[in-house]
């Protein structure tokens, strides 16, 4: 079955933090790790977060007028079984389209197209396939952490990037991949940028490692 490439893009603190404590947003990236991320969303069709990062950190997800070349930007998908997102979430404010995957059969979003689905449907593979049946071909995951580990769990990775920020996060957070996960020699490649590093990480490997360990639990 084909399904779109998937790109996965996350920031973490020097301590291997996402978010703090209670998944407070807090800045990790730096104003040019925020151009990167830009570029890369100006080249997907759609950007996939999850219900908690809307409700955690309200973010936009648009092109933020950086790159004027593309008027609208991607697409906006949320994966939200309940519909628990904010009705004055910023996802909603019809600067580009919505797509609201759901297993919610009753309630309504303005500003969002619902994709209701049943709740076993809502799997990853269900819901590229559902994108790649709209013409969608490449998408940007930006998080959280629940919907990362997803994809992984997935086996749907393609490209998986970690800026690690000049930052650290103290009392506790939200981090990616908690111990035991004890997953080695999955990096690809490393840079140095304004800011705090640019990781790569070679998906391939990654889901590997993380299917032997999901077997050994
Ligand atoms: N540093 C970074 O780069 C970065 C980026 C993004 C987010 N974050 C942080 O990550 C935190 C949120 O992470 P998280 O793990 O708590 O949550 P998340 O991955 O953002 O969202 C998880 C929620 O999404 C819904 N969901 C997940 N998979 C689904 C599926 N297949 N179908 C339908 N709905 C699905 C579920 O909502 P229901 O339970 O309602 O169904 C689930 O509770 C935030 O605090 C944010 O600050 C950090």
């Amino acid at each position: 079955m084909e399904r779109p490439r998937v790109i996965i893009n996350v920031a973490q603190s020097l301590n291997g933090m996402i978010a703090g404590p209670g998944g407070r947003r807090v800045t990790i990236s730096s104003g040019h790790d925020r151009k990167r991320v830009l570029e890369i969303r100006s080249k997907v069709d759609a950007v996939i977060v999850g219900a908690n990062t809307v409700v955690n950190d309200n973010p936009r997800l648009t092109l933020e007028g950086h790159l004027p070349d593309h008027s609208h930007g991607p697409m906006r998908v949320i994966l939200d079984g309940t519909l628990k997102i904010p009705e004055n979430s910023h996802v909603l404010d019809g600067t580009s389209r919505t797509l609201v995957f759901t297993w919610n059969q009753q309630k309504d979003l303005k500003g969002a197209e619902l994709v209701r689905m049943s709740r076993e449907s809502l799997t990853i593979s269900r819901i590229l396939e559902a994108l790649w049946a709209m013409g969608v071909r490449n998408v940007l995951v930006e998080g959280g952490k629940q919907v990362i580990h997803e994809f992984i769990d997935a086996g749907a990775v393609d490209e998986f990037h970690i800026f690690v920020g000049n930052v650290l996060i103290e009392g506790g957070g939200m981090i990616l991949f908690d111990p035991p996960d004890d997953i080695s020699g999955v990096m690809n490649d490393i840079q140095v940028m304004e800011g705090g590093l640019l990781i790569s990480l070679d998906p391939h490997s990654l889901m590997i490692s993380w299917k032997k360990k999901v077997k050994a639990f």
